[in-house]
């Protein structure tokens, strides 16, 4: 099964500081994720700025890492309680990350991450906006799977995953990124009724293993310190 996933989002675009990202997520669950809205990010804008890209490739970050806030069936997908806390949590991570682990000194730049990542759920300037339906494209594309699983693990019932699906192809405010939206939409749709075939561990395995994704036979090189 790994060879149909081997490479498939090699990318020459990566920049050394966003491979060190990379490194520092491995394993998480969302890197599939992660990667599939940095590529939606410059599908939606060829000139996004290294900041966009960056904060598209580690939006999420915090869900790597013990002790974040947690969303429970009952809430809304919408509730700003989590989504607040969620986005504050990953800016708080990220800009750590770049301070202290990457070592960039270029203010502006880790401003500019801070400021994307923290409206990475609500949108609200054009390259937020950018970011937030580069993220819902990448959710329907690529995590359509954990709705899935959501429902084959009873989680969540399949209208209230069909809600989660909805509510992210609703709140794009780019219009070309819902146009691109509608068949994803469809697609991760008609995949909760494949639940049987999911296989939720192998699934979340792959879609951690930036190796395999990025088609490494070993350790990025060149791990630089600047975007
Ligand atoms: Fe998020
Ligand atoms: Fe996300």
């Amino acid at each position: 099964m790994d060879a149909e996933w081997f490479g498939r989002y090699a990318d020459p675009s990566l920049t050394p500081l966003e491979l060190h990202a990379i490194q520092w997520l491995e394993g998480f669950y969302e890197l599939e994720h992660l990667l599939v809205t940095r590529r939606w990010a410059r599908c939606l804008r060829a000139d996004a700025s290294p900041a966009l890209l960056f904060a598209a490739l580690v939006h999420d970050a915090e869900r790597h890492f013990p002790g974040g806030p947690s969303s429970t069936p009952s809430v809304p997908f919408d509730d700003p309680d989590y989504l607040f806390a969620h986005s504050l949590r990953s800016a708080d991570v990220v800009e750590e990350f770049l301070r202290s682990e990457a070592r960039v000194s270029d203010e502006a730049f880790i401003r500019q991450v801070r400021a994307l990542v923290l409206r990475h759920e609500i949108g609200g300037g054009t390259e937020a906006d950018v970011l937030q339906a580069a993220d819902s494209l990448s959710f329907l594309e690529a995590l359509s799977w954990l709705a899935a699983e959501w429902v084959r693990s009873g989680r969540y019932s399949k209208e209230r995953s069909v809600e989660k699906l909805r509510w992210s192809l609703e709140r794009i405010r780019v219009p070309e990124a819902l146009v691109a939206g509608l068949p994803l939409y469809d697609h991760a749709v008609r995949e909760l009724d494949t639940t049987s075939a999911v296989d939720g561990a192998e699934r979340r395995r792959i879609a951690g293993d930036f190796r395999l994704l990025l088609g490494l036979t070993g350790e990025p090189s060149e791990c630089g310190v600047t975007p």
